[in-house]
């Protein structure tokens, strides 16, 4: 998949298909040569924001073709552009239709009928038979009806207005198809949540199998930021093309997420009552394994391993669920602030060149907000890992009022990020007497309920070793270390950054950091008595066993999850066992400073 930074591109064509829907035509035989029918690209309108858009049409010879409906701000600038003007892509990403059986129904409403148009387009060429039931408000709102006529399709449509073809819903529809008998070995879906959901009800009755592409709030558009979430699957990842079954245990249809990660009414009008519908379905509850050689003890919490997945890779409980699940010995929430942020408009993260492993990210600490995340801690307490909350404030008020609230909740630890580089609250770890205050503050409340407090420091100040000697006699319990690393990459051609932080910053994260991420964990294991967290950079147990004997008892793993996934706990266990028994140690605690005692 290529994380790249978005790539110019003309527009070639333009063309109105219905009041709010232009199709933008562009030639990228990078882009088109990879793209499979329900896949999308994210398009960069540079200096505003970049947005998530699946692929209408794409072909071997470098045509790529999106059809973009006029909603918001990003979309109704991209409508007043024109032929010759440049535009960001990349992609494709996500997972894409897989066409079964010789019959398909494809239902289709507003700009939903992009993505089947390509899948249509496969389907003939797959010579399969195909009939498309294309859904709208009015005649008015029709798209690319003329399109796949000409590919020779049966397409029945239903406008709610009755001013074209059957006068009602297309599920209605739908329904009255099935009824007359008309067989289907597949149906692929994409419109409106809500119809989407109903096309699967009268599916599953039916026992049609059916495949659905879903929307949410998409940010790094490749599995990284955990911001598209549904029920623990990254939409941009594990998505946006899910089977219905999938989705069976979901919030689909019921809730989605704001840019913030808090959860949302899908119906506009949910009443009180209703809000009880904002839940989730609980995962079964998660014992970890019993691994002696891996499991260790730090600021008198258990962990069953010293691998935890580091903070901001993941807003929801259920990813956080996944992580345990996959074998992280404890899971780290993002970043949670008093108060809901939605972060920073995109692109907010992309790899800094091709295959490199190195990352920048601006993502703007998005987050609920305290009050409303601990939904999210429900859901991720069903797996008996460790659960350490990472929390953010920029004065000792604000974190007052934030750590009370925090403690009520089921957390076994605090993770103050005191280093988030490209935001107002980097400020924090720039002001040691700052810091010192407020982490007096925050450890004083959390005594009361025995949390521990970590403090997590970035590289980006001068001295780290002694910022953390500062924090360890504030009363921090342990450091963690390193935060990412402050960047501001600029875009050649238009000389404008890339990231969509107003400032231009970001933070460095990947293979990049793991040199310098040992390096300060050396340092501060010579100046420290409280024990260290490492992160950054670790991609391998070689890393890890490096951090470890440069002094940190556990260790975070972000970057890697997007270029390896969630096999990367298992495989760093495994790999961290056969070196401890290879070399004859008992346990991995063993080694942690083992540098320092040559
Ligand atoms: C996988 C996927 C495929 C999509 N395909 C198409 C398509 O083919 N054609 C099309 O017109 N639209 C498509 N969308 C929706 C499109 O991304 C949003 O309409 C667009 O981001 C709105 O941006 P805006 O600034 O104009 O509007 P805003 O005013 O910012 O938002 C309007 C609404 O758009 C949605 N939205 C905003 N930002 C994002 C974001 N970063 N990611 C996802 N949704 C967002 C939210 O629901 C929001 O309420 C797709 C979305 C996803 C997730
Ligand atoms: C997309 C993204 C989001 C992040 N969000 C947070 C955050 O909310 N809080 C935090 O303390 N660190 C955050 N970080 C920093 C990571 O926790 C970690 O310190 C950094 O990425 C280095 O580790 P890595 O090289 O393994 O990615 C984020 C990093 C990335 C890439
Ligand atoms: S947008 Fe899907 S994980 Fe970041």
């Amino acid at each position: 998949m290529p994380l790249n930074s978005p790539t110019l591109h003309k527009i070639e064509e333009l063309n109105v298909e219905n009041e709010g829907v232009k199709t933008f035509k562009f030639h990228s035989q990078e882009i088109a040569r990879e793209s499979e029918p329900g896949q999308f690209v994210m398009v960069w309108n540079p200096g505003i924001d970049e947005i998530p858009i699946s692929i209408a049409n794409a072909s071997q010879e470098g045509e790529l073709e999106v059809a973009i409906a006029d909603v918001g701000d990003c979309t109704h600038n991209l409508h007043q552009k024109h032929v010759g003007d440049l535009v960001g892509l990349r992609g494709p990403f996500g997972k894409a239709f897989s066409l079964h059986g010789a019959t398909i129904c494809m239902v289709a409403g507003g700009y939903g009928t992009a993505p089947l148009r390509f899948a249509a387009k496969r389907a003939k060429e797959l010579d399969k038979h195909v009939v498309l039931l294309v859904g709208a408000r009015s005649s008015a709102e029709l798209l690319y009806i003329e399109e796949f006529e000409r590919m020779g399709y049966e397409v029945r449509i239903a406008t709610e207005d009755g001013s074209e073809g059957y006068k009602g819903l297309v599920t209605e529809l739908l329904e009255e198809i099935l009824a007359s008998g008309e067989k289907f070995e597949q149906v692929l879906t994409c419109g409106p949540e809500l119809m989407m959901k109903r096309v699967c009800e009268i599916t599953r009755r039916e026992r049609i199998l059916t495949q659905v592409s879903v929307e949410r709030i998409v940010k790094c558009g490749c599995g990284a930021c955990g911001s598209c979430d549904l029920g623990g699957y990254r939409v941009c990842k594990d998505g946006p093309v899910f089977d219905a079954e999938e989705l069976e245990r979901t919030e689909f249809g019921n809730w989605k997420r704001a840019k913030s990660g808090k959860r949302i009414a899908i119906k506009p009008d949910m009443s009180a009552r209703e809000e009880i519908e904002l839940l989730s379905i609980p995962p079964s509850r998660f014992t970890p394994a019993n691994e002696p050689l891996l499991r260790t003890e730090v600021c008198g919490i258990k962990f069953p391993n010293p691998i935890a997945n580091a903070a901001g890779f993941g807003v929801s409980g259920k990813l956080l669920y996944r992580y345990a699940a996959a074998g992280a010995g404890a899971v780290v929430t993002k970043s949670v602030g008093l108060d809901e942020r939605e972060g920073y408009p995109n692109p907010t993260f992309f790899e800094l060149s091709p295959h490199s492993y190195s990352y920048v990210n601006a993502m703007g600490l998005p987050n609920p907000g305290i009050k409303n995340y601990g939904l999210e801690i429900e859901d991720a307490m069903y797996a008996d890992v460790p659960l350490i909350l990472s929390i953010f404030g920029k004065s000792v008020e604000e974190c007052r009022e934030l750590v009370r609230i925090a403690i009520k909740y089921p957390i076994d630890m605090l993770e103050f990020n005191a280093s988030c580089p490209h935001t107002e609250f980097a400020a924090v770890e720039h002001n040691p007497k700052l810091l010192k205050s407020i982490i007096k503050e925050i450890r004083g409340i959390a005594h009361q309920k025995g949390i521990p407090v970590a403090v997590k420091i970035s590289p980006n100040v001068g001295d780290p070793a002694g910022l953390a000697l500062t924090a360890e006699k504030a009363g921090a319990d342990a450091i963690t270390a390193i935060n990412t690393v402050i960047s501001r990459p600029i875009d050649p051609t238009l000389d404008i950054p890339l990231l969509g932080n107003p400032t231009g910053y970001g933070g460095k994260s990947g293979k990049e950091l793991a040199f310098g991420g040992k390096r300060v964990i050396f340092e501060l294991y010579e100046e420290l008595r409280i024990p260290i967290i490492g992160v950054g950079g670790i991609f391998s147990a070689k890393d890890v066993i490096e951090y470890a004997k440069n002094g940190a008892c556990l260790f975070q793993v972000g970057s890697a999850l997007v270029s390896e996934g969630f096999e990367i706990f298992t495989r760093l266990k495994s790999e961290l066992k056969e070196y401890l028994v290879v070399n004859g140690y008992k346990n991995l605690g063993e080694i942690v400073g083992e540098a320092h005692r040559r």
